[in-house]
Formats: structure tokens, C-alpha cells, sequence
């Protein structure tokens, strides 16, 4: 079996992890989180979103965390934009990285951003362009890529359709998203196969949630077909606000204890991670989704009182 020597883990709590909580989370206890990733050794943080308030009220403080985070030199700190407005509030406040998304399912495009598939390529053809023209980064993501809430199955070919498009508007990374966590990993592997022998896999990432548990075996068949960049969200926050019963991204933590036991460099500091997760869900009230994240503080908590 044939694994990467190191992936690259983009690190979404703050954005796909925040955005579904229902309580308003004070801006400084945003700043504090993406700043506690920061300092683990992430170098691609997703830190805000700028989308309509109205449909995200807990992403519209996005200018502020941006403002008041510290950044760190190598990471980059990316922002999505659903369209023009968005990509000037995203320039406006130094966004290394917008990110563009898409989806391969023509109900979900119309319940997330109440246009169709077509339509919201090309709203996001003048975001590419200035995203350019500006020298950022620019990322597309493709939802709903292993199954839609509304429509069930979803045509891998869509996939790539989308996929496709995204790099012809210039994205330096495409994501492949199993929005609502239904991919298994036969299916994950069979996607990213076809995805990469059209597009190069350098260009393309793994966004998995863990409603049914599979994230991790999905990241595995994922590396099996080639893909080394994954994003993940500490503690394992998240869930869309219009993707009904989708639990979080799968956990930081778990994905890195998975990589460490496969060899696999990630230059994150694991134990830091740990820490954010058990301190971000602290702060939710709740306890953490992550596993490993659980089982290592505990284990860390029990090494500190032998001591
Ligand atoms: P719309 O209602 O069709 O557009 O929304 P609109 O142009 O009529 O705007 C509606 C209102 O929003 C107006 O305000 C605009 O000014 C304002 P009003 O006149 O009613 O007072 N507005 C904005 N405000 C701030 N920033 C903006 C902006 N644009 C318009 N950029 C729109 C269309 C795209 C704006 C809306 O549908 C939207 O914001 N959708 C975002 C939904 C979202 O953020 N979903 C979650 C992220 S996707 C995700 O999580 C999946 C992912 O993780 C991968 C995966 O797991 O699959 C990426
Ligand atoms: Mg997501």
C-alpha cells in the first residue's frame, strides 16, 4: 500500500467548524482559536467567511477576526467568497487565500447560495479574476460530491464537471467535499481516481464530515488514489447550515494521530491541537468530537498527575 511521505492539512474549524453554531461565539474567542491553530504549526488556516449575514449571521464578524488575528509567517489565512462583495471584504482584510464554492448538486447550489450550478460559475468568474489580478490564492470547493441531502445520488462525472470548471478559473486547489458525510471509502476512492486522472492531484484536496463515522477510512482510500492535501476541523466542529443532519468535519486530532501512525509528516504539533480542541469545546459547552483529541488529554491529564 502506497502512502505520501507528508500531506498538507488545512485546518477549517474556525470557518466550517464556527459557522453552524447557533449561539453568537464573541469575536475574541474566534481570534483565540485561529491563533491557537496558528501556533500548532498549520500552514493554511480558514479563519472567516464573507458571505450574506443574513444567511450565516455566526460568520458576519469575519472583518473583525481578520483584523485582530496574529499571523503567522508561512500560513496562509483564506476567507470564502460567494461573490464580488464578499472578495472585496476578503481583500479588505487581508485574506491570503478566497475561496469560491460550488457544488455538484443543483439543489444544494440552490439552498446554499440560491443560484444554480451554472449561475454560480459564473458569479465566480470576476471573484477568479480579481482574486488573480490581486496575486491570492484562490480555492474552489465542490459540496456534495459523495451525495446531496436534496437529490441522494450524485454523478461522479459532476464532479469532475465542476472540478474542471474551477480550475479553468484559475483555482490553485480544488476540494472534493462529502458535505453531509455519506462517502464510503470504495466510493471515495472510485471519485478520486477519476478526478485525478484528469486533474493533477497536487491541485486537488479531500473535504471529509463524519456523520457516519467514515471520514478516516475515506482519508485512507483518499491517499490510496493519490490525494495528500485534507482539511479538517479541531475537535471535529462543523455542519452546514443547509445540509440538515450533517455533523461536523472529520477532527483534526484523529487525522493527525492517523498520519502519525502511518509515518506521515504533517509539521503540526499534535498535543497543541489537542489543547485548542479541548479548550474551543470548553467554550461550546459540549464535549469534543474527537476521539484521539479525547483520549489524549485524558492520557496527557493522568501523565501530568503521576507526575
Ligand atoms: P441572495 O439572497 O441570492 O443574494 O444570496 P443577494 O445578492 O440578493 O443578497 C441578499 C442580501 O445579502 C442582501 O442584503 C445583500 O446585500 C447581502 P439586503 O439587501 O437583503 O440587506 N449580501 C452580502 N452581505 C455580505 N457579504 C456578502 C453578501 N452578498 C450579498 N458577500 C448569497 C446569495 C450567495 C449572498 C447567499 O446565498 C449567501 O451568502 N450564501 C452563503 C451560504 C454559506 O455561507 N454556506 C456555508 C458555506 S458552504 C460550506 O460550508 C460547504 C463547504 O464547507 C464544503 C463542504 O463541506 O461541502 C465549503
Ligand atoms: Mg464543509
Amino acid at each position: 500500500m502506497s502512502y505520501p511521505s507528508r500531506v498538507k492539512i488545512v485546518e477549517v474549524g474556525p470557518r466550517d467548524g464556527l459557522q453552524n453554531e447557533k449561539e453568537f461565539i464573541p469575536t475574541d474567542i474566534k481570534v483565540e482559536l485561529v491563533n491557537r491553530l496558528s501556533n500548532a504549526g498549520f500552514v493554511n488556516v480558514e479563519a472567516a467567511s464573507f458571505v450574506s449575514p443574513k444567511w450565516v449571521p455566526q460568520m458576519a464578524d469575519g472583518a473583525e477576526v481578520m483584523a485582530a488575528i496574529e499571523r503567522r509567517p508561512g500560513t496562509i489565512y483564506s476567507a470564502l467568497t460567494p461573490n464580488m462583495r464578499g472578495f472585496e471584504a476578503a481583500l479588505a482584510a487581508k485574506a491570503d487565500e478566497v475561496v469560491i464554492f460550488a457544488a455538484a448538486s443543483q439543489a444544494f447550489s440552490q439552498r446554499n447560495i440560491n443560484c444554480s450550478i451554472e449561475e454560480s460559475l459564473e458569479r465566480f468568474e470576476p471573484v477568479a479574476l480579481a482574486a488573480k489580478e490581486a496575486g491570492l490564492r484562490l480555492r474552489g470547493s465542490i459540496s456534495c460530491a459523495f451525495g446531496c441531502p436534496y437529490e441522494g445520488a450524485v454523478a461522479p462525472a459532476n464532479v469532475l464537471k465542476v472540478g474542471q470548471r474551477l480550475i479553468e478559473l484559475g483555482c490553485d486547489e480544488i476540494d472534493v467535499a462529502d458535505t453531509i458525510g455519506v462517502g464510503t471509502a470504495r466510493q471515495v476512492y472510485e471519485v478520486m481516481r477519476m478526478v485525478t486522472e484528469q486533474i493533477d492531484p497536487v491541485h486537488v484536496s479531500g473535504h471529509f464530515h463524519d456523520t457516519y463515522g467514515q471520514a478516516i477510512a475515506n482519508i485512507v482510500a483518499a491517499m490510496q488514489a493519490g490525494i495528500h492535501i485534507f482539511h479538517s476541523s479541531v475537535a471535529g466542529l462543523g455542519g452546514c447550515p443547509y445540509a440538515k443532519g450533517a455533523t461536523g468535519n472529520v477532527a483534526t486530532e484523529d487525522v493527525l494521530f492517523l498520519m502519525q501512525g502511518l509515518d506521515i509528516e504533517t509539521g503540526i504539533d499534535l498535543n497543541a491541537v489537542v489543547d485548542a480542541g479541548q479548550w474551543i469545546s470548553a467554550h461550546l459547552n459540549r464535549k469534543s468530537a474527537s476521539n484521539a483529541g479525547n483520549a489524549l488529554a485524558a492520557r496527557n491529564k493522568q501523565g501530568a498527575a503521576a507526575c
